[in-house]
């Protein structure tokens, strides 16, 4: 963590990773809230193109159709009082993209190089100026390697499928199915050519499975702080 980094004019940039079900978007939610940073989800991208292609009858397989697609779409994470709102081409889609189908449909979509590439160019513009908790799977590896905090936030997979079965509100029936459902996705983002879900090495894991919420945030608090003094001196 000593290494230069570069100053930028609206603050750190924050890259927090791993898995689905650790925790990250409500920790960046918390950490961006605190230091009136700009939380920037990258999984809802890749959930808006991949909506994108379920309305427009597009395979999740075409990259090439992928990318017509995504040259023809704006994607816009916008700052509200109670979160963000996702916008594809001006129209608020921050619900459905939560939806099982459009789900399923961002992990295989987001296994392209050149959706990949457009995803990143576009993540980079958007952090640049620096004041940002981006949350994703490659943010520290492969969106902003320079990043002042990069945090890797994993918990064990059973702990991971019970928050998103309380999240989902399921019944309890469906509950070994997220499991299972979530270690796949895993699978597929750990093990895909193009910035698979892995660790920088120079990350700082936590590993959430026996802490609270307030415990993990506190723990990155001091890592933010950790680092500010470094960057101070
Ligand atoms: O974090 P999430 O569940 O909203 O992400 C949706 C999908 O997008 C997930 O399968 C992994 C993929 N993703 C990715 O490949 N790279 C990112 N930086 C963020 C998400």
């Amino acid at each position: 963590m000593n290494e230069q980094k570069e100053k930028r004019p609206g603050g750190l940039v924050i890259a927090i990773d791993g898995p689905a079900g650790a925790g990250k978007s409500t920790i960046a939610s918390r950490i961006a809230r605190k230091h009136n940073y700009l939380n920037i989800e990258t999984g809802a991208m890749y959930r808006a193109l991949a909506l994108k292609a379920i309305m427009s009858d597009v395979s999740f397989d075409d990259e090439a159709g992928l990318m017509e697609l995504a040259h023809e779409s704006s994607i816009q994470l916008e700052r509200r009082m109670d979160g963000n709102r996702v916008l594809l081409n001006g129209e608020n889609i921050s619900e459905r993209i939560r939806e099982k189908d459009v789900t399923d449909a961002a992990s295989r979509v987001s296994v392209h190089p050149k959706v990949r590439e457009w995803m990143v160019a576009l993540q980079r513009k958007m952090g640049e100026a620096g004041g940002v908790v981006m949350e994703g799977r490659d943010i520290g590896t492969k969106v902003f390697p320079n990043a002042d905090v990069k945090i890797f936030l994993d918990a064990a997979a059973e702990i991971r499928g019970d928050r998103r079965f309380k999240q989902q509100a399921a019944s309890p029936e469906e509950q070994a199915k997220i499991v299972q459902e979530m270690r796949e996705r895993d699978q597929r983002d750990r093990s895909r050519a193009n910035s698979p879900l892995e660790a920088a090495a120079d990350a700082i894991r936590i590993d959430s499975t026996e802490m609270t919420l307030d415990e993990v945030v506190a723990r990155v608090e001091e890592i933010i702080a950790e680092r500010q003094v470094v960057s101070s001196k």
